[in-house]
């Protein structure tokens, strides 16, 4: 046999991993629930907007399916800069570089960065692939704690008690992915207040849900940074409903030009591995530069299905919910014992016996997220109605 490298045997990522043993229930013809994944294009009703499509269409017509510049399309890294630039940082065009999604940008970011000894300090919970990829760099990741009691937000003395020199980037995923947290000024600054006292250290932004903010407090990382680095990263992917399209960013915001050798090493990067796709980065480009109304009323249906969603939980026996600020994630705590200990058992059960998918909380953090499931809530509500209506079923025919 020949031998698979441990940096690719050890890799999980639990929200693709569920969808195995689903897909064989699939196969034998039934019909599964599937409150897994975050893809709006997964759930009928939130397509991806006309004149974006049109334009991306339009792109392949016209002949544009050539490379385009390694770091984004000029006008592309304009309109971005532009769109940054209204979050409250002065971004340029040259701040900014066009990647194959946020996930791109996570591998090349770590790529540039990290090296053995160092650390990546992220949220726990958190998305997988923070955690997935800094060991690949032979840096490990360590997570500070959100609150699970406090509606998820952040533990600023876990985060002061683990930051020390090694720590290369402090990762802030707001609004967060898997609780639905929004942090607004007064949390950022004291972010920014702990990153200051460690010069080697940058703060990454994924501010990929951003315009998926309910509370109206959600601001930039970078627009409140005079000194402390911060990349910043955004995409089509979920504000703009198009994530197979695979087109993000990261900005740079260097007030301080500490970051010059890291960029020259992300260029680099970014060089050797040619482009993003061309006709989808004009596909984005008309997002951007087009009436954004419409945002409104996708999010309005997205909220009231989040409003369901913890009605629904409050009377069932079993789940509570701390109530999430944006994106379309709820972490929903199992409060019966043996699902606390065992939260992959719960999601694998109740994908047998009454085929919904929901992803485990400890695959988002083995300590800080076991005992949880985490539920998309961007199905219709007829849909969540059924899923409820089984979860519930499911929690009774099993109470310990
Ligand atoms: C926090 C977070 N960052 C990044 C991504 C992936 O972004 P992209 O589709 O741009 O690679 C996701 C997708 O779920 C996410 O939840």
């Amino acid at each position: 046999m020949i031998p698979v490298s441990s940096r690719a045997s050890s890799i999980e990522y639990a929200i693709r991993d569920v969808v195995v043993p689903a897909t064989e229930l699939e196969r034998q013809g039934h019909e599964i629930i599937k409150l897994n994944i975050g893809d709006p294009i997964a759930y009928p009703g939130l397509p991806t907007p006309q004149h974006m499509v049109d334009a991306y269409a339009q792109a392949l017509k016209d002949g544009r399916n050539g490379y385009s510049p390694s770091y984004g399309l000029p006008e592309l890294r304009k309109a971005i800069a532009e769109d940054e630039q209204r979050k409250g940082w002065p971004a340029t065009q040259d701040d900014v570089y066009v990647c194959h999604g946020v996930t791109e940008a996570l591998q090349l970011i770590f790529a540039a960065v990290l090296e053995e000894g160092t650390q990546v300090l992220a949220p726990g919970p958190h998305y997988p692939p923070y955690m997935a990829y800094p060991q690949m760099y032979g840096a490990e990741t360590v997570e500070y704690a959100l609150k699970s009691d406090d509606g998820w937000n952040l533990d600023f003395d876990d985060i002061k008690a683990k930051m020390n020199e090694h720590v290369r980037l402090l990762v802030l995923i707001n609004p967060n992915n898997p609780c639905g947290t929004v942090c607004g000024a007064e949390d950022i600054d004291n972010l920014l207040e702990i990153a200051r006292n460690y010069p080697n250290c940058i703060i990454v932004a994924d501010e990929i849900y951003d315009g998926l903010d309910f509370t109206g407090h959600h601001v930039s990382v970078a627009s409140r940074s005079h000194d402390v680095p911060v990349i910043s990263l955004n995409g089509v992917s979920k504000v703009y409903y198009a994530p197979g399209w695979r087109i993000g960013y990261m900005a740079l915001h260097d007030p301080t030009g500490r970051m010059s050798l890291v960029r020259d090493g992300l260029e680099r990067l970014l060089r050797s591995r040619l482009c993003a796709s061309t006709p989808a980065q004009l596909g984005y480009l008309a997002g951007l530069n087009s009436d954004r109304s419409w945002m409104q009323e996708y999010s309005t249906r997205v909220m009231g299905q989040r409003d369901y969603c913890i009605e629904r939980i409050s009377n069932i026996d079993g789940l509570e919910v701390e109530y999430p600020g944006g994106a379309f994630y709820m972490f929903v705590r199992l409060t019966d014992e043996q699902w606390q200990n065992d939260d992959k058992r719960f999601v694998l059960d109740l994908l047998q016996e009454e085929h919904v998918l929901l992803v485990h909380g400890s695959g988002f953090s083995p300590e800080l997220g076991k005992g949880h499931v985490r539920l998309v809530y961007l199905a219709n509500q007829d849909v969540l109605c059924e899923a409820f209506d089984r979860i519930e079923r499911f929690l009774i025919r099993h109470k310990s």
